[in-house]
């Protein structure tokens, strides 16, 4: 399927079918729409009408708002994915929404089909986005740019969807590698070895009873002249079975998203180096599987950190945070970022808490957390900030070592991880520093705005929207 930029006015492109965003109002002050109206289309926000003789296809938006623009465009590429025509053209809005279509498109069409034996036909191979307009130019670049994160999304997506028998940690230091290799990456994997030597006891006791090693992956993007270096941290579980504390059986279904995190950052480091931002990413992955066996880590362990903070060992499904210490521990003494993110899978509490759509964010930076909010919001992203305070922090106390790694209370579990995570963050880049949960938003069984089954690439848009405005 191509997508494409048309210089032209939109009566001079040749297609099946030209599809055009109505609002409620718009349908009924034009004549010319009656026919949708009689066919029943109310033009509600992702509805859909065809009128096949006309070779039109209306779809109707609250307001022409990028949100509403993103999500129609994902209902109506479903549509013509369905159908048998072959090109499509449409008007691009405002300089805008240029994002939002392509986002909706590509987003909103994207499919997994590495398992599926026949895979559906689609016929469909053309979408021109008509617009002519002086200032072409500016709108092209924004539309390119607007391809690769939207790529960028699906390749996150690609991977959180690999099954857990094909993605494992050495096989994500693999395709790691093969990341750094085309787009030109620095690309630095410990292995147990050097995982033992760096004291990454925490890291490496979770993935202890795995067939597979664990691996430290550290990517890095360095243009000439950066203007700011950012350390992207992701959590990258590919699969959580619980671990001795093993999950339930129906909670385990879905848990080879718990490399989201990692996958994200992936998706991240990406798009920055085609977008050729003048920022140096470094990218940190802890890819780890969490599994049972006779030389599993256990609930009563007490775990001595990279950083040197001893943790005792409750749950061992709290793996994340434990994988997330020493990870942070090792990113900060690295690299010196000016700022610096993780993303995470990290807690159920965050779903219970946002809902299944919003990640939550947390940190000590009431700026970082402002700008953060806002380049979430443009990019059609959905945040919540969920606040530390000094007396949930009280409910990871230990008897016996420095910090629990569960909460003694089942209430603000949100934010008891994210105050575990910040006991490893230095002082110094206290208010440098933001955490991510994405357990919500980053997976879906239910299509919802340009989100289909599987993975989302929660994160990517969010930060490549921020990494552009610095
Ligand atoms: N990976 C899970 C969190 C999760 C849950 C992600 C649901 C996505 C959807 C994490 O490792 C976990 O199991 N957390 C526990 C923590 C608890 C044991 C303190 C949880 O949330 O129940
Ligand atoms: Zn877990
Ligand atoms: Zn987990």
């Amino acid at each position: 399927m191509k997508i494409q930029l048309v210089n032209k006015n939109i009566e001079d492109i040749k297609t099946d079918v030209l599809v055009e965003f109505l609002t409620s109002d718009e349908l009924s002050e034009h004549e010319k729409f009656k026919t949708l109206s009689q066919a029943g289309f109310k033009a509600e926000q992702d509805s859909i009408c065809f009128l096949h003789e006309s070779g039109f296809l209306a779809c109707g938006v609250e307001s022409k708002k990028s949100d509403n623009i993103r999500s129609a465009a994902a209902s109506m590429i479903k549509a013509l994915k369905e159908s048998n025509y072959e090109s499509v053209k449409l008007g691009v809005i405002s300089k805008r929404t240029v994002s939002a279509l392509v986002e909706g498109i590509i987003l909103g069409g994207y499919e997994f089909n590495d398992y599926k034996s026949k895979p559906k036909k689609i016929k469909l191979t053309e979408i021109s986005l008509a617009i002519n307009a002086l200032n072409f130019e500016e709108i092209e670049s924004l539309f390119n740019e607007s391809i690769i994160i939207a790529n960028a999304t699906c390749y996150t997506r690609d991977i959180v969807n690999t099954a857990p028998q094909e993605l494992n940690p050495e096989t994500f230091a693999l395709l790691a590698k093969k990341l750094a290799n085309t787009n030109e990456l620095e690309c630095n994997i410990l292995d147990e070895d050097e995982l033992k030597e760096e004291n990454m006891n925490a890291m490496l006791a979770v993935g202890r009873a795995s067939i597979h090693k664990s691996k430290l992956i550290h990517l890095t993007y360095k243009p000439a002249n950066p203007k700011k270096i950012i350390s992207l941290v992701g959590k990258g579980l590919t699969y959580d079975s619980g671990g001795l504390s093993l999950k339930a059986a129906a909670s385990m279904v879905t848990m080879k998203m718990d490399k989201a995190g990692a996958c994200a950052v992936l998706g991240m480091i990406k798009a920055a180096s085609e977008l050729k931002l003048d920022v140096e990413i470094h990218a940190f992955i802890g890819a780890v599987e969490n599994m049972i066996g006779g030389n599993a880590y256990k609930p009563d362990d007490v775990l001595v950190s990279r950083s040197g903070t001893t943790i005792e060992v409750r749950n061992t499904d709290a793996e994340g945070r434990l994988v997330l210490a020493d990870v942070l521990s090792y990113a900060q003494d690295t690299v010196k970022a000016d700022t610096m993110f993780d993303f995470a899978t990290l807690t159920g509490a965050c779903v219970v808490a946002l809902g299944p759509f919003t990640t939550g964010v947390m940190g000590h930076s009431h700026k970082l957390k402002h700008d953060i909010s806002k380049s979430a919001s443009e990019s059609g992203e959905l945040t919540g900030s969920l606040p530390f305070n000094k007396h949930l922090k009280t409910f990871l106390k230990s008897e016996i070592a420095d910090i629990s790694n569960t909460s003694s209370k089942p209430y603000g579990g949100a934010i008891t991880a994210g105050m575990f995570l910040d006991e490893f963050i230095h002082k110094d880049m206290k208010n440098k520093w933001l955490h991510f949960d994405i357990a919500g938003s980053a997976y879906t069984e239910t299509p919802w705005d340009c989100n289909v089954y599987g993975g989302t690439g929660a994160g990517v848009r969010m930060i490549c929207e921020y990494l552009k405005n610095i």
